[in-house]
């Protein structure tokens, strides 16, 4: 795609020399303001994206389209987010699609919501089950600020764990505190072979959604597992872990939708699953 100078309307990041960032809907006749000075909006648009312009004291600001890694990490928020770290695994590991339908609960400040929508594409469907109403609002207007409205976005403002009105979706994903009171209903509301992934702050939450997946009899390949990040400073000689990272968000745990089986339903932990990708493990015969 050819570079697009920003227009009215647009989204942009604006960076600092200290690296501090901040998110503008671009608007005529509007100032950025920050502690370093302003910047008119109508300096930028109409300018190609990567440009660099003073402020009236002088400080410098860059100016470029976020991603949407950037873009969830600076919308506001009336609940914690899933971190863009944990998205990106969940995006692969649950397999999202084009095309895919998906079904997600709850749906906080929406930034999950915004990365499985670009993830299934204008082909595929997310079903969003929000039990609270003053946060759809905050979370809609974070949706509609990063693009389109999407057509294929539906909120339900209902309590998921009273039930899953609709049904035979291809992926299942929950964030909120009790996952294993979802468990029985997503047991018909997947369809076989589909995939559940649940993010969960603690390693109790963990435990009881792993025991509600396997006591549920249609569950197997169950896998937890958590992303550690570590970014690195790398100026001159001075090549080491940065200083400081997040040491926590949550830990992850996918599952597949199989058929009833009579035994206990496999489990595959993280650590299995490396170790017989390295051949340190023989591959398990099929059943
Ligand atoms: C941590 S937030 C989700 C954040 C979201 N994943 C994001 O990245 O922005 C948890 C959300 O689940 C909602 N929730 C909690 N229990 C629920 C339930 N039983 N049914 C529907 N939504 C629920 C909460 O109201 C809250 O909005």
């Amino acid at each position: 795609m050819a570079a697009r100078p920003f227009s009215e309307g647009d989204t942009i990041l604006l960076l600092d020399r200290a690296g501090n960032r901040r998110v503008v809907r671009l608007r005529p006749g509007e100032r950025f303001h920050s502690h370093k000075g302003f910047l008119e909006h109508d300096r930028l648009i109409g300018a190609e994206e990567g440009i660099s312009l003073r402020t009236q004291t002088g400080a410098v600001f860059t100016a470029i389209r976020p991603r949407l890694a950037d873009y969830a990490l600076e919308m506001p928020r009336s609940t914690a987010i899933v971190y863009p770290k944990d998205v990106g695994i969940i995006l692969v590991w649950a397999d999202m699609y084009p095309g895919a339908t998906v079904l997600e609960s709850g749906l906080g400040s929406g930034a999950l919501t915004l990365a499985l929508l670009r993830a299934v594409g204008p082909t595929g469907q997310v079903v969003v089950y929000e039990s609270r109403r003053d946060f759809i609002a905050p979370a809609l207007e974070n949706i509609r600020n990063w693009g389109e409205p999407p057509a294929n976005l539906l909120i339900r403002e209902c309590d998921i764990y009273d039930g899953i009105q609709d049904g035979d979706f291809d992926r299942i994903v929950l964030d909120l505190a009790e996952p294993w009171r979802v468990v029985p209903h997503a047991l018909s509301a997947l369809r076989m072979g589909g995939i559940a992934a649940c993010y969960n702050p603690s390693i109790i939450q963990v435990q009881q959604t792993v025991a509600a997946l396997e006591a549920a009899g249609g569950f197997g390949m169950i896998e937890t597992l958590e992303v550690l990040y570590r970014p690195w400073h790398v100026k001159g000689m001075a090549v080491r872990p940065a200083h400081q990272m997040v040491g926590h968000t949550g830990f992850l745990t996918f599952a597949r939708r199989l058929a009833v089986r009579s035994g206990p339903t496999e489990r595959l932990d993280a650590a299995d699953r490396t170790a017989e990708l390295e051949g340190e493990l023989p591959a398990r015969p099929l059943p």
